[in-house]
């Protein structure tokens, strides 16, 4: 309700006043709305189902897809992953006022005079739970478009701190076509806005071509290219000119140059430089492939050579929607992925190949593909936690067909495009109801919380389980990190630990394991544990995620 100031008395108003002069005047401002889920957020509990059936098996590294509401997913990954992630890309809606951005089961128009509002709110709460899931050295990239980009830029300042902004990449997406716009200007890029979680984070640069430094005088200095560095100075006074002689020919060079005398010599000493055929010519040092403070040339700010559409090699957009189709033929209205080869190049240069790489605006899964695809290239072990909900049953009919696609291989027209060695792992992102006592919300979770359990150890195989008398007593599950084997145990019975430590020892098995004991509270029974050459780690469940939760519902709102 509106505030009637005419009814206010005179000392009433002044401390208003002073109230309002107090008030940051910079920044941004924007009318937090509330999200219908979050009330439901209080009293349902979040969990992972495991879809056996939709398991992908594979030789290569283990991806996550998880289907289903992203805050959620965030929360679940607060407690799986927190400080893990080393770069998270997303590509949300833009706002268009076009269909493409629900909220609260509605589309938000132009009309809408809490557009911006809705859209900063729902962003909001999803950029501080992705903010704790970034390693020090991470980074998050965000692709965004005029309609909400000014706001967003602001949003990610208060996030994750103005210091932190590292970049606005204009990508030129498309080439002008068509009716011309009534203005006179064809918009044809949007942009990547990317932040970094610490000063730790650094892109790394574009490797040099070997094939550009063919030369070699075989002494020890490798290989230098055909055009070297201009020696001359151009901002040296002429008090400083000086000559330098070419030992082969006798020749003389008098400049201003880069060097002092003292270095140049030592240079033309060592036959570090190139000399000019004739007089007029340049003298250059010579450019050696090995010898750079940096290794990798940086990159450029406006992108994306060679995707930016300027250059033959970046696939155009329809080449790029062929090769959709032929992966996942469906006539859904989803036909706007992001070009493979722009999320690769992304991904190559932000991060390095062992990286654990989040999207959680999926899609189509194209960072999940161009993951897979970049490890096929390099042999890399990149891992990838992509999640989407299931709008217009994009995850069933999209999503997973095209990451299956992707794993095993397609046809596309007459050719066959070879599959990845991969592996994917599928949840589906479901809730459980709070019961009225809290000892009732544990037992609940009892038996309900092996995908956060497989998720958070990245062990998703089942090797081996044990019986009780009314119950499961434990499982024990494996898998493969970078590092080597991992185990992760869940126990429900505490009087079965002995047979659990006692399958390791009979297996020849002595590190990376992880024990999850049930219980109500934060004792994890350690006192239970047999005296063992295993070296394992232990805890309690699901006293930890239903602590972390919590923490992720003052954070996110
Ligand atoms: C712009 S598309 C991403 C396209 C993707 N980059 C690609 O190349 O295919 C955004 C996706 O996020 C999904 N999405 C929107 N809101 C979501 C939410 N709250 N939780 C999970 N997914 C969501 C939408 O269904 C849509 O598929």
């Amino acid at each position: 309700m509106a505030v009637d100031y005419s009814l206010m008395e005179k000392e009433e108003l002044i401390r208003l006043l002073n109230r309002l002069e107090r008030r940051a005047k910079y920044g941004l401002h924007f009318e937090p709305q509330s999200e219908n889920f979050l009330d439901a957020s209080s009293h349902h509990t979040p969990r992972l189902r495991y879809i056996k059936d939709k398991h992908i098996r594979g030789n290569g590294p283990e991806h996550i897809f998880i289907e289903g509401e992203n805050y959620h997913a965030l929360q679940v990954l607060n407690h799986t992953h927190k400080q893990r992630i080393d770069l998270i890309y997303i590509d949300p809606p833009y706002n268009t006022g076009n269909k493409d951005f629900v909220y609260n089961d509605t589309f938000v128009d132009t009309e809408d005079s809490f557009r911006h509002s809705k859209w900063l709110s729902f962003m909001s709460r999803r950029l501080k739970l992705a903010k704790e899931l970034l390693k020090n050295d991470g980074a998050i990239v965000i692709s965004i478009d005029d309609n909400e980009f000014a706001q967003l830029k602001l949003l990610c300042d208060n996030v994750f701190g103005e210091d932190n902004f590292v970049e606005c990449i204009p990508w030129k997406k498309k080439t002008p076509k068509g009716v011309p716009p009534r203005n006179m200007m064809a918009n044809t890029h949007e942009y990547l806005l990317v932040y970094q979680k610490s000063s730790e984070f650094r892109f790394i640069g574009i490797p040099r071509d070997p094939s550009q430094y063919p030369n070699d005088d075989h002494d020890g200095k490798g290989p230098y290219a055909n055009a070297g560095q201009n020696l001359k100075s151009t901002i040296k006074s002429q008090d400083e000119v000086f000559t330098i002689t070419d030992p082969n020919t006798g020749r003389t060079f008098t400049d201003t140059w880069a060097y002092s005398e003292k270095e140049l010599n030592r240079m033309i000493a060592e036959n570090e430089i190139l000399w000019p055929k004739d007089d007029t010519g340049q003298v250059r040092a010579k450019d050696y492939l090995f010898g750079k403070r940096n290794q990798e040339k940086a990159l450029p700010s406006e992108w994306i050579s060679p995707y930016s559409g300027r250059d033959e090699s970046f696939p155009n957009v329809q080449k790029n929607t062929e090769m959709f189709k032929s992966m996942v033929p469906t006539d859904a209205q989803f036909l706007n992925p992001k070009p493979i080869n722009l999320m690769q190049y992304l991904i190559s240069v932000t991060c390095e190949n062992d990286a654990i790489i989040l999207d959680f605006f999926a899609g189509s899964g194209t960072t999940g593909h161009a993951v897979m695809n970049l490890n096929a290239a390099d042999g890399g072990t990149r891992r990838c936690i992509i999640c989407t909900n299931n709008e217009n049953r994009i995850a069933e009919r999209i999503t997973y067909p095209r990451l299956v696609a992707a794993i095993n291989g397609w046809k596309q027209g007459k050719n066959t495009v070879l599959g990845t060695n991969a592996a994917l792992t599928y949840f589906e992102l479901r809730y459980l109801e709070n019961k009225t006592t809290a000892d009732e919300t544990y037992l609940n979770l009892r038996d309900k919380h092996r995908g956060i359990t497989m998720l958070k150890h990245h062990a998703f195989e089942v090797y081996h389980l044990q019986e009780g008398s009314a119950s499961l007593d434990f499982v024990i599950f494996g898998g493969a990190e970078s590092t080597g084997p991992v185990y992760s145990v869940i126990i429900f019975n505490v009087s079965s630990i002995p047979d659990a430590v006692a399958w390791f020892e009979k297996e020849g098995i002595r590190e990376n394991v992880h024990f999850s004991v049930f219980s109500y509270g934060t004792f994890a029974y350690e006192d239970d544990f047999p005296e063992t050459e295993l070296a394992y780690t232990v805890s309690p469940y699901p006293e930890h995620y239903l602590v972390s939760l919590e923490t992720t519902r003052k954070i996110g709102g």
